[in-house]
């Protein structure tokens, strides 16, 4: 439904830090932000955004996610590239499925964005099932994030002009702590944020108890783990015009 080249204002909803979310004794390595990076190096890959030609922002309420965003941002204006771990820890019993297409997600992950470099060392005690690279975020695109802080239930980015709109925009692990009245609320304000055809992808279904103009295009479901059954759905809405 993309066509080639055509993503290049993204935002990012909730980007998070991932020391607030970790299981399985992962907190060895310091707070990082790893969606952003990682939704511009798929995007990158698959052809959708020119590393050159994009402007990424994310949109958070935390202020400990937006002022590591800031930093990071400033610090590669000033040349610094920004490292992220990547770990992948082989003990999550994951369905064979979701596992093939993870470990080649996985392993490709952070090329279009970076260079590879010496990931931290990991506790021995883990050193049988964590595996882990590092990659080093070239600072002009890192440089390229652009933090707000903004409470998407309440909030939009004002006034945006129609080149200004956003093509893609991204929320994960976030609307499932709203009820049906907030998530409609967001799912205005999202569309309000979009050009005419732009798309939302979220693992959440949006509540529509708001006029929004947000239309379902696609969703896709995917099983992450046989016993006990974890499923996994992304749905994809797409602004009318
Ligand atoms: C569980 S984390 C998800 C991080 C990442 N998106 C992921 O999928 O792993 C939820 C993130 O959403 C942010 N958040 C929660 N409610 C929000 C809201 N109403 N507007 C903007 N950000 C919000 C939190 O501060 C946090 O950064």
């Amino acid at each position: 439904m993309l066509k080639p080249g055509s993503v290049r204002r993204i935002a990012i909803i909730g980007p998070g830090l991932d020391f607030a979310n970790k299981e399985y004794g992962n907190d060895f390595y310091p707070p990082q932000s790893i969606q952003p990076f990682a939704v511009l190096d798929s995007l990158i890959r698959l052809g959708l955004t020119d590393a050159g030609m994009f402007q990424l922002t994310t949109l958070d309420i935390s202020p400990s996610v937006n002022i590591h965003l800031a930093r990071t941002s400033r610090n590669a204006a000033a040349g610094k590239p920004y490292v992220v771990q990547l770990p992948w820890n082989s003990a999550v019993p994951f369905s064979q499925e979701y596992l093939a297409s993870f470990v080649t997600y996985w392993e490709a992950l952070g090329k279009q964005v970076g260079t590879p470099v010496k990931p931290v060392e990991v506790p021995g005690a883990l050193a049988d099932t964590m595996h882990i690279h590092a990659v080093s975020i070239r600072p002009e695109i890192a440089a390229r994030v652009i933090p707000l802080d903004m409470n998407i239930v309440y909030e939009r980015v004002p006034a945006l002009d129609a080149d200004e709109k956003f093509d893609l925009i991204i929320g994960t692990n976030i609307f499932i702590y709203y009820g049906a009245f907030e998530q409609s609320l967001a799912r205005a304000n999202l569309a309000a944020m979009l050009k005419p055809g732009g798309f939302v992808l979220s693992n959440d279904m949006l509540a529509d108890k708001v006029l929004s103009k947000l239309e379902e295009a696609h969703r896709t479901t995917i099983e992450v783990r046989a016993q006990p059954q974890i499923t996994e759905h992304v749905y994809c809405y797409r602004k009318q015009p």
